[in-house]
């Protein structure tokens, strides 16, 4: 009997563990059919692959001739270039030379420097085309640096300038004045902060605010909150996302250590929601709304314009709808749904992403354009998730703390922001918003096609892509001509544009005609030379053999590159051989662990998909 009673129980062991295995297969199988396709999706394997592309760089002679081009081509460009960076050093050569002094010493601009083109054209664009970092006045829509040149500013610092810079020193200036009496003092609060709390509120549609330093600290916080309140240790982002650059909202390449406790799902995918519905470890979900410009792929730089692939697809009903069944299904499953609206928040309308999409989220955080000029974050959210404490457990808190929260200076900035976003002049820049930008985006669209430019925009509202209608592997020079052309673009070169909403029409028009006047004179230049047998997909097949000749062969790599610092000695040389095959077996895999194998196929039959491309499958059978 009683040995009936142990069979029967191990029975009933086995076929509970069975189903419990069952069971986590098929959450394991939902979570990879939630992975977009691309490395952007694969944030681990991502981190790997990037660790084995290799350094290397082209010589003078194929910096010109990348695609072949007949040597009439290679010529004219060459006369253009040294055309440019003439023009660059004779008219920018002040603030060229304070920007060469400070370089040495602040290792922000060694990294932006090194990346605003694709790495093998870097160190002649460097040497040429360096870029200015300083400025000296700004005023209206332009900025001027220490040579007295101005620019019309596109940059919008970061998203920072929403209403003109004019606007922000004057937020500033009369925030001090009315804060100065208390001056610096931290801890207590200047009475200024409990109107913007009471204003924020109102705007954002939820009960409590808390105040932080910098938009990474506002996302920060709401995913600690999502995570205290639930129990639950997964925040979900969707693929090519930014938040910031803490770690858990960071997990791909730039993050040294892996995010453990972060998925990275498709954006606008039934899969993700499955994961949604099926998970029971998920504390939050994290929108970051300038997503609807180009789903699953990260924000578009220069530094990755190697070909022409870079595309928006902007469907604002399918996104909000996509946003409303998220919305349904974090209700559903108790999941905290995000809106980090750091970016967007107050650009697309004064009630942010949530108003423009009509969707609420339980959390919002703001920072950038809020702050009146001055740096901050803001995360907004209902009563009983911006709790930091349990009434019934007092050792169970939710820390966060930070010295120059709601420092008065920032919080009386802030408050003439808020104070004047009431203003009929202000408000009434929102009025025909989108239709305003989406006009002059359409009309130079027309200009460009009429004048046969392989160039066009694409926007959101007035944040700005510059995409490109031809392969090219030469799009990335056409940031420098815009400078050339007087307006100022960010680290990011065409990759985003960013307008404030001061630009009247006249201002508008001038920078419009001065982009079709860089697009010309590149076009002169011999960039866009037409290669007929060049499509995106042999201009990206052709890297990719250069990288994999160069990880294969280091010492032809090492002779190209002609790097005398760090240069690897013979041995050195050896080991990353062998170490770069061992990789590649780790990443084959990986590849497979990861249940991506057949989609790796896809990707290179359809190899316009957005974002990084994962190796094709020679290279992951180790070959
Ligand atoms: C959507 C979003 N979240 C968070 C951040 C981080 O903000 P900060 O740079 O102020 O830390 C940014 C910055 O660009 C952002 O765009």
């Amino acid at each position: 009997m009683e040995a009936a009673i142990t069979g029967a129980g191990a029975y009933g062991l086995v076929a509970m563990s069975l189903a419990a295995s069952t069971a986590g297969l098929k959450a394991r199988l939902e979570l990879s059919k939630a992975k977009h396709r691309s490395l952007a999706g694969h944030p681990r394997i991502a981190r790997f692959v990037a660790s084995l592309v290799p350094f290397y760089q082209y010589d003078e002679a194929r910096f010109f001739s990348a695609d072949e081009a007949p040597d009439e081509v290679v010529a004219q460009r060459r006369a253009d270039f040294m055309r440019v960076s003439d023009l660059y050093r004779k008219r920018y050569a002040g603030t060229l030379q304070r920007t060469a002094e400070a370089t040495e010493l602040i290792s922000d601009l060694q990294f932006t420097e090194a990346y605003r083109v694709p790495f093998q054209f870097s160190r002649l664009v460097r040497r040429h085309l360096p870029v200015g970092a300083f400025l000296k006045s700004s005023c209206g829509v332009t900025t001027t640096d220490l040579d007295g040149n101005a620019f019309y500013d596109l940059t919008g610092s970061y998203g920072v300038n929403l209403f003109g810079y004019d606007f922000y020193k004057e937020c500033i200036d009369r925030g001090i004045e009315r804060v100065r009496a208390l001056g610096p003092v931290l801890g207590s609060y200047h009475p200024l902060v409990a109107d913007n709390a009471e204003r924020l509120v109102r705007l954002s549609g939820m009960d409590e605010v808390s105040f932080h330093m910098s938009g990474t600290e506002a996302v920060m916080q709401a995913v600690r909150l999502a995570r205290y309140h639930t129990r639950r240790s997964h925040l979900v982002r969707f693929c090519g996302a930014y938040h910031g650059w803490w770690g858990d909202v960071q997990p791909g390449v730039g993050n040294p250590v892996a995010a453990h406790e972060t998925y990275t799902l498709k954006d606008m995918s039934e899969a993700s929601l499955r994961v949604l519905r099926g998970r029971r470890d998920i504390a939050c979900v994290l929108v970051n709304p300038v997503q609807i410009m180009h789903p699953n792929s990260t924000a578009p730089a220069d530094s990755t314009l190697v070909d022409s692939t870079r595309q928006v697809h902007l469907e604002r009903a399918a996104y909000a709808d996509w946003l409303k069944q998220l919305r349904a299904v974090c209700t559903e499953r108790g999941i905290v749904l995000i809106f980090d609206e750091v970016f967007v928040g107050f650009r697309l309308a004064p009630g942010g992403a949530q108003d423009y999409f009509g969707v609420r989220a339980d959390l919002v955080t703001y920072g950038k354009t809020l702050g009146g000029g001055l740096p901050v974050g803001v995360l907004c959210g209902r009563k009983h998730l911006m709790k930091r404490f349990r009434e019934d457990r007092p050792a169970d808190i939710c820390f966060a703390r930070g010295t120059f929260n709601s420092h008065p200076y920032v919080m009386a900035a802030m408050n003439e922001f808020l104070r004047r976003l009431e203003e009929p002049a202000i408000a009434g820049l929102y009025r025909d918003l989108d239709e305003i930008w989406d006009c002059r985006a359409a009309a130079l669209n027309r200009r460009l096609r009429d004048t046969g430019l392989p160039v066009q925009v694409a926007n959101l509202s007035s944040i700005w892509t510059i995409c490109y209608t031809r392969p090219s592997a030469y799009n990335w020079m056409f940031q420098y001509y815009l400078r050339a052309e007087g307006l100022a673009l960010s680290w990011v070169g065409t990759g985003r544009l960013i307008f404030s909403l001061n630009y009247t029409e006249a201002d508008y028009q001038a920078v419009a005609d001065r982009i079709v006047a860089a697009a010309e004179a590149m076009r002169r230049g011999g960039w866009w030379w037409e290669n007929p047998l060049a499509s995106n997909r042999t201009i990206k097949r052709r890297i990719l053999r250069e990288m994999i000749a160069h990880r294969l062969s280091p010492q032809r790599a090492r002779r190209q590159a002609k790097r005398p610092a760090f240069t690897p000695s013979v041995a050195v040389a050896q080991r990353h051989r062998v170490l770069h095959i061992a990789a590649q077996q780790i990443v084959r895999r990986l590849v497979i662990k990861f249940d991506v194998v057949e989609r790796v196929s896809e990707d290179f039959e359809r190899p316009n998909q957005s974002g990084l491309q994962v190796p094709d499958k020679e290279q992951l059978n180790g070959s």
